[in-house]
């Protein structure tokens, strides 16, 4: 995500900031830009990719200045593609004004609007430069005031540090929803979104809390709210190693990633629910909408953990929007000669966007004639560029091999493009509504069940010895119980096979022995009768189930061995909440059994070649 570094003191500033910046590499980016205050005003570079690229133009360049107040910033594309063009800083339309941010300016069509009325013009498509702007609109000679002026006018997030070149030994920070931290130093202040970027300069840092912001000259800081109250503020000794602060204090990235999901889910949603309209609004497909919406057929093509949240697409995209989709294993698919018909849409999912297999589908689709789509993690990844339009999933950046949040955030994508569309053909308005409404409450339930950890670890414990596991669901669970089986067998090394419930019958069921852990995801709804029966048919060959069950269910708990619980929702959105009990089961048994888990044997994050 995103990265902010921003430094005022006695240092040069240059290479401190380009140093602060890659410390903070770790959580991804697709373009970075430095701004340097000097006497002759803004020194200004940016470039696309890594932080080395833009270190190459600096040391190219004769004359960097040698200045002693400046900022950096990582750039993860929210919007706008990852351009030169579009990475910050940006600058007001006078130049006067330099602001690195970030986090989401959600209202920013309706302020640009406003600002072209007012005949401001903007070269990028990012609301980060319509800030700038403002900031500078309201600007007559004082940085502060003309900051929090912008911010009474702004509705989202922002982590920021701003500069204006009339003022050479200011720097402006504020914070709301994004985190940002101020490094007190003797004569000097270094100011970072990540802790990570401060820790070896000093360790006596601030925390600035959501609505506050800060003043920094060389000598001194002062702080007050974004309504200029004054707020005096303790200086605390940050006491982490860098390594431990990658983690935020997670002893594995798995898990971090898992806990991180209910704010990668609002991260995802950000921006997309007009909830004064109850619409969904997806900007990355919206010069494509309406052959989406007249779309014949559509085949999502993936690999591993996307392919699973692509079977749940399919579920999603026939149930509400009513389109025959089918999914595909991408290493299948593009050797089979497929049949691509007028109105056919491939949709490729990857959560790297750089898979070999799911590239060469895509590609096989495209010469075949088919539009196609993207739901792609990786800003500016090969796949993301390569399809005709698409929808990031804004999760931020997944470091453990095992994909986690990328599932749901993957998950919540096809439910917001399958919404999209069915509301255009046929959906009513108050259906519509409560699934916004549903949706809008996951991150909380998320929440409600990762607080089973613990017990979900007492559990995986004593079964972690057994070397076969099933997992079994039915309906919008049947990928759920693939993707438990193959969290659990790509760390810990367990075998394990996911199945539709009612397969069982068909062969599985002999496999069967006295104590065998068979997990059921058992949750209310359509089915949940028959799971009933499927979990009397493991009873009664003395298997030990573990269910994962509705809350407030208590008939489950006199047929199941343990119990694991999920909050009530809308049937096709449960895979967003049944799936953590089993993202966490796979985990806890991983480290039970001494695995690396966020580097498991014979795996890759991202699988480039075929
Ligand atoms: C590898 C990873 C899996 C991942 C799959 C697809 O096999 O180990 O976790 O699901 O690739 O990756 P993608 O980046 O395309 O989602």
């Amino acid at each position: 995500m995103c990265g902010i570094v921003a430094y005022i003191g006695k240092k040069q500033v240059g290479s401190l900031l380009l140093e602060g910046l890659k410390r903070l590499e770790y959580r991804g980016y697709d373009s970075s830009g430095i701004c340097i205050g000097s006497a002759d005003g803004f020194f200004i570079r940016k470039a696309v990719g890594r932080i080395s690229v833009l270190e190459a133009v600096l040391d190219e360049e004769h004359s960097v200045p040698h200045g002693h107040v400046g900022m950096a910033h990582t750039r993860w594309a929210t919007h706008g593609a990852p351009t030169e063009c579009n990475a910050h800083p940006h600058t007001d339309d006078q130049g006067r004004i330099a602001l690195v941010h970030n986090g989401i300016i959600e209202n920013y069509t309706a302020i640009k609007q406003f600002l072209q009325e007012k005949g401001h013009t903007f070269n990028s498509q990012t609301d980060t430069e319509v800030l700038a702007v403002l900031i500078g609109h309201f600007y007559q000679g004082n940085l502060l005031k003309a900051v929090q002026a912008a911010l009474h006018e702004v509705r989202g997030t922002y982590g920021m540090a701003v500069m204006a070149s009339d003022e050479p030994d200011h720097l402006v920070v504020a914070r709301r929803g994004s985190p940002l931290i101020i490094g007190v130093g003797k004569d000097e202040y270094i100011v970072a979104s990540d802790a990570a970027a401060i820790v070896e300069h000093t360790t006596q840092v601030v925390y600035l809390n959501d609505n506050e912001m800060a003043l920094l000259t060389p000598k001194s800081f002062s702080t007050t709210t974004i309504d200029d109250v004054p707020v005096s503020k303790q200086i605390k000794e940050v006491e982490f190693s860098l390594q431990q602060i990658e983690l935020g204090g997670y002893p594995h990235f798995m898990l971090k990633e898992i806990f991180e999901q209910p704010e990668a889910m609002a991260n995802c949603l950000r921006g997309r629910v007009d909830k004064n309209e109850g619409r969904v609004v997806l900007g990355g497909i919206s010069q494509l909408s309406r052959d989406v919406v007249r779309a014949r057929r559509i085949i999502i093509t993936a690999c591993g953990t996307a392919w699973h949240a692509g079977l749940v697409g399919e579920f999603l995209l026939e149930e509400l929007a009513k389109i025959p989709t089918e999914v595909e294993y991408a290493s299948e698919f593009r050797y089979r000669n497929p049949i691509i018909e007028d109105g056919t849409i491939v949709l490729a999912i990857s959560q790297s966007g750089e898979t070999a297999d799911t590239l060469a589908a895509l590609r096989e689709a495209k010469d075949r004639g088919a539009m196609s789509l993207g739901i792609v993690n990786v800003v500016g990844s090969t796949i993301a560029r390569e399809t005709d339009a698409g929808i990031y999933l804004h999760v931020g950046p997944e470091i453990g091999v095992a994909s986690t949040k990328a599932f749901c955030g993957q998950i919540v994508v096809e439910t917001l493009l399958a919404l999209s569309i069915a509301r255009r053909k046929y959906m009513s308005q108050t259906v519509l509504d409560q699934f916004l409404a549903a949706l809008e409450k996951i991150p909380g339930q998320m929440r409600r069940v990762l607080d089973q950890s613990d017990q979900i670890r007492e559990v995986t414990t004593q079964y972690c010895h057994r070397e076969n596991w099933l997992f079994l669901g039915r309906g919008f669970n049947y990928p759920v119980a693939l993707e438990g089986a193959l969290k659990l067998k790509e760390i810990s090394y367990i075998h394990a096979e996911g199945l539709p419930a009612a397969e069982m019958k068909h062969g599985p069921i002999a496999l069967i022995n006295p104590g065998m852990p068979v997990v059921f995801i058992a949750t209310r709804g359509t089915q949940y009768e028959k799971l009933l029966g499927n979990i009397q048919e493991v009873k009664a060959r003395s298997g030990r189930v573990i269910a994962v069950a509705s809350e407030g269910d208590e008939h489950i708990r006199s047929v199941a061995d343990h119990v694991f619980t999920v909050p009530d929702t809308i049937e096709p959105l449960q895979p967003l909440l049944t799936v953590l009990p089993l993202q966490l089961l796979a985990y806890h048994a991983a480290v039970a059994r001494g695995c690396n888990v966020d580097k498991p044997r014979n795996l890759a994050k991202s699988v480039t070649v075929e």
